[in-house]
């Protein structure tokens, strides 16, 4: 088996190799040749034909589109709806209450199959209590949980109220999750004893009362899940067991019928400051099109398929295709608490073969890891039920691509690489299942009603064969409408670098025939196992420690996880006494994980007596990059000082660590 690599620009755009569909699937597909023609010129009409088609309105809208006050859109403004209804309600309505919604995979082992009818009372009696604990339409909610089944009942039972989750994902840290309680205001957080991961319990209520120990004066209670059942601080008045309220609450609730421009979740990402932006999301555009494509590009079928996407709910995708999507959408789905290698590195499959999991949609990053585990492992189950192969998060290889399809799919399974971004809400550019040629590597085509490409410097498209910046030329449904309490930079990120064109922040190449590759991020944001990092954050993380007067971060790239954070520092006067470099290195890269997360956590730490900068103060990381990376050093003209290299590479004498 071939090692996983990073291949060459040139071998991306020369990749030869095709993957039809089938007949057969082809046949069968949601999703027939000639989509594309049908959407017709305007694109809006055909947002608003797919949201009555997939959506219960309780006030119909007549608008589709207004962006007469652009960049701020408003879609389907004079409809109501409400998110919780129309992802569990109707379906019961509808008679298929029966249906399996989640069939929960604990770590630990602990299994539960809950059906469409018991999600929706015990999403009903958690909205009353939110409800009876202050929550009202408007108001916003934290959820801080492991992927247990409390935590999509938490995301709907705020939905159902028309009060905005802000899930903050259980890997980060108190400081993190502090940061994001104060800049939403949350008046409730809703949490667990822990969780489980690698087969130990891990604690998070003690993060969310350290938290709050910072000053959060906005949040009222803490409403807490057992899950581990660890011994647990608690705050008398303010916090309240799950299990003594939620069970006895009625199951008897009117959803709140809200506007559709009304927010329905905030979601914090990181961008070119150190600061993360609240991603705002409202209710009806971003339903119709998180439904729309979870059905068109996974070709779901809701009565037949088991769907898996092992994304954890802190992230875009667990939002859209754990929760919204799939839930209103009526699908079965799994979740899975913990990772791939807990109890044995065949978990994944394990599951797989359990349920007779049908759609699969992960990450490069984990194909690549099971490349490295060997095929001998996915060969020991069965996943002859699996038709359907997604890939989200970072750009695939084309070696992975490849291997995914024959060693997890049976040769057999379209692939489907799916571009878009916590801001677009939902899948933007990817293959249609039943009708593309699949290309290894390449997300291809703008789905139907996008409207997205890859421009020049001035904004021009660039010509078959040429690279630039993607951008998307048209409002889309799922788009972000803002970022909490930041309405300029929201204007000045996504929408100044090409007036009146969404900037998407990756490069990209178009090849000989007009398909899409997206090479990466363009601006100071890391993507480290799909998971966006920015390098800032995690530089005001180390400066932020004693010990360090100046830091420098790049990402670089890596085998397993497409780039690795590299940090470069230096020391304030010559360092601590008495401590080596590896427990210096040791005690800095602790220091990023109690602030950020473990997943900001530097692959490396590098000591080093200056950096390279231009005359005007920018860190070239561009140089840095060559230094994480074993390369030779770049053009280092235009720095201010052009010694400041040598100097570098003299004092980097093995300092620094890797595990
Ligand atoms: C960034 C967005 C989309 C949900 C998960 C990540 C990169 C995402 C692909 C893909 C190449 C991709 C981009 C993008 N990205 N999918 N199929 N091919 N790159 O959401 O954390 O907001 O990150 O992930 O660089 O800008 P996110």
């Amino acid at each position: 088996m071939s090692e996983p690599n990073q291949p060459a620009l040139e071998n991306l755009l020369t990749e030869g190799r095709r993957f039809e569909p089938s007949p057969e699937f082809a046949a069968q597909a949601n999703v027939q040749a000639g989509a594309y023609d049908a959407v017709g010129e305007d694109l809006a009409a055909y947002w608003a034909g797919r949201s009555r088609e997939l959506l219960t309105w309780r006030t119909p809208f007549t608008q589709s589109l207004d962006w007469s006050d652009a960049p701020i859109a408003r879609w389907f403004a004079d409809g109501t709806i409400n998110a919780a209804y129309n992802a569990l309600d109707r379906h019961v309505e509808a008679g298929i209450g029966d249906r399996v919604a989640l069939h929960f995979e604990g770590e630990p082992g602990d299994s539960r199959s809950i059906t469409y009818a018991e999600l929706r009372d015990e999403v009903a009696r958690t909205a009353n209590v939110l409800a009876s604990l202050g929550v009202r339409t408007g108001d916003r909610v934290a959820i801080y949980l492991p992927l247990v089944p409390e935590a999509v009942v938490a995301m709907l039972a705020c939905a159902r109220l028309g009060a905005p989750h802000s899930v903050v994902f259980g890997g980060f840290s108190a400081e993190a999750l502090h940061s994001r309680i104060e800049d939403a205001e949350a008046k409730v957080v809703i949490t667990a004893d822990g969780g489980f991961r690698r087969g130990k319990p891990f604690a998070l209520k003690p993060a969310v009362d350290e938290a709050l120990a910072k000053g959060a004066p906005s949040v009222e209670h803490v409403l807490v899940v057992r899950r581990t059942g660890q011994e647990t601080a608690w705050t008398e008045g303010r916090d309240v067991w799950w299990h003594d309220v939620v069970p006895q609450a009625s199951t008897e609730h009117e959803p709140a019928w809200v506007e559709a421009e009304h927010p329905l979740f905030i979601l914090y990402t990181s961008g070119t400051t150190g600061k993360p932006k609240g991603i705002l999301h409202t209710t009806g555009g971003y339903l119709t099109q998180v439904a729309a494509t979870h059905r068109d590009v996974f070709d779901l079928k809701p009565a037949t398929d088991v769907y898996w996407c092992t994304a954890d709910i802190g992230w875009v995708t667990g939002h859209s295709y754990v929760v919204y999507g799939p839930l209103v959408n009526g699908a079965t789905q799994v979740i899975y608490e913990g990772t791939p290698d807990t109890p044995h590195r065949g978990r994944w499959w394990e599951i797989v073969a359990k349920y007779g999991v049908t759609i699969l949609y992960t990450a490069p990053t984990a194909i690549r890891t099971y490349m490295k585990w060997g095929e001998e492992i996915p060969a020991q189950h069965d996943l002859s039920s699996l038709r359907l192969l997604g890939s989200v998060g970072e750009p695939i290889n084309p070696e992975a691509w490849v291997w995914y399809r024959r060693v997890i799919g049976g040769d057999r399974t379209p692939v489907v690489d799916t571009w878009w971004q916590t801001e677009t809400g939902a899948i933007m550019i990817s293959p249609l299942p039943g009708v593309t040629a699949a290309k290894p590597g390449s997300a291809q085509t703008p789905l139907p009603g996008i409207s997205a490409n890859v421009v020049d410097d001035d904004g021009q498209p660039v010509p078959a064969g040429g690279g630039g910046y993607l951008v998307v030329n048209q409002p889309w449904p799922a788009m972000l409408r803002g970022i909490w309490g930041d309405p300029e930079r929201y204007a000045d990120t996504y929408w100044s670098r090409f007036p009146g064109v969404y900037f998407a922040g990756d490069g990209a190449k178009k090849d000989e025939d007009g398909d899409i590759w997206v090479l990466g991020r363009v601006d100071d944001v890391m993507n480290v196992s799909g998971h966006r990092l920015s390098t800032t954050e995690i530089e005001s993380a180390l400066v932020s420690h004693d010990w360090v007067a100046e830091a420098a971060v790049v990402g670089a790239s890596d085998d397993t996880t497409g780039q690795a954070v590299v940090a470069f520092v230096i020391l304030r006067g010559g360092g601590p006494e008495g401590v080596t470099e590896a427990e210096l290195v040791e005690t800095l890269r602790q220091h990023v994980a109690k602030e950020i997360g473990p997943i900001a956590k530097p692959r490396q730490v590098l000591v080093v007596p200056e950096l390279p900068k231009t005359r005007s103060g920018k860190i070239m990381r561009r140089l840095l990059r060559d230094i994480a990376e074993n390369r030779t050093i770049g053009d280092a003209t235009t720095l201010a000082d052009s010694s400041v290299m040598d100097l570098i590479k003299s004092e980097l004498s093995g300092g620094g660590s890797k595990d």
